[in-house]
């Protein structure tokens, strides 16, 4: 049967009714709207899923949806405050760092973990290692790779 369960999304607390092999991307999806988020392999190996989970960045195809109760979760419409981008988001843009954009979001909210993670050193291939899960088929790394490190100033 269904559970009802109790989500922090974004920093709004949501009621669901989830079944108990529903995953994390699909609620956000399909059950509160936010498709922002967005659903490449369902395999966890491309990273377009991507979310926070407590400031962690996990791949949300994987994850049930009912063990994240009392987690805060960050999807990329959590992350402008006050109608400004966040600096990562305004990196990205600045370096145009996407062409079909489908992996974006997820490049985004890998970048936003890998820049809060002080266990993450600063160069280039450490970043890039870092982020090797959220794969670009346009292959658009170089641009985002200079988004990422510009983003961290
Ligand atoms: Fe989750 Fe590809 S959709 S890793």
């Amino acid at each position: 049967g269904m559970s009802r369960i109790q989500l922090n999304v974004n920093g709004v607390e949501r009621t669901v009714d989830v079944a108990p092999q529903m995953v994390l991307l699909d609620v956000l999806r399909n059950e509160l709207g936010l498709t922002g988020t967005k659903k490449g392999c369902d395999q966890g190996q491309c990273g377009a899923c991507t979310v926070l989970v407590n400031g962690q960045a996990i791949n949300s195809c994987l994850s049930l949806a009912i063990s994240h109760q009392s987690d805060e979760i960050t999807t990329i419409e959590g992350l402008e405050r006050d109608g400004e981008l966040h600096p990562v988001q305004q990196a990205f843009w600045e370096h145009d760092a996407f062409q079909c954009g489908y992996c974006t979001s997820g490049q985004i909210m890998s970048a936003v973990a890998v820049l809060n993670d002080d266990r993450i050193g600063q160069s280039d291939a450490a970043v890039r290692e870092a982020m090797s899960g959220n794969i670009c088929r346009c292959g658009a790394y170089k641009n985002i790779l200079a988004a990422v490190q510009d983003a961290r100033k």
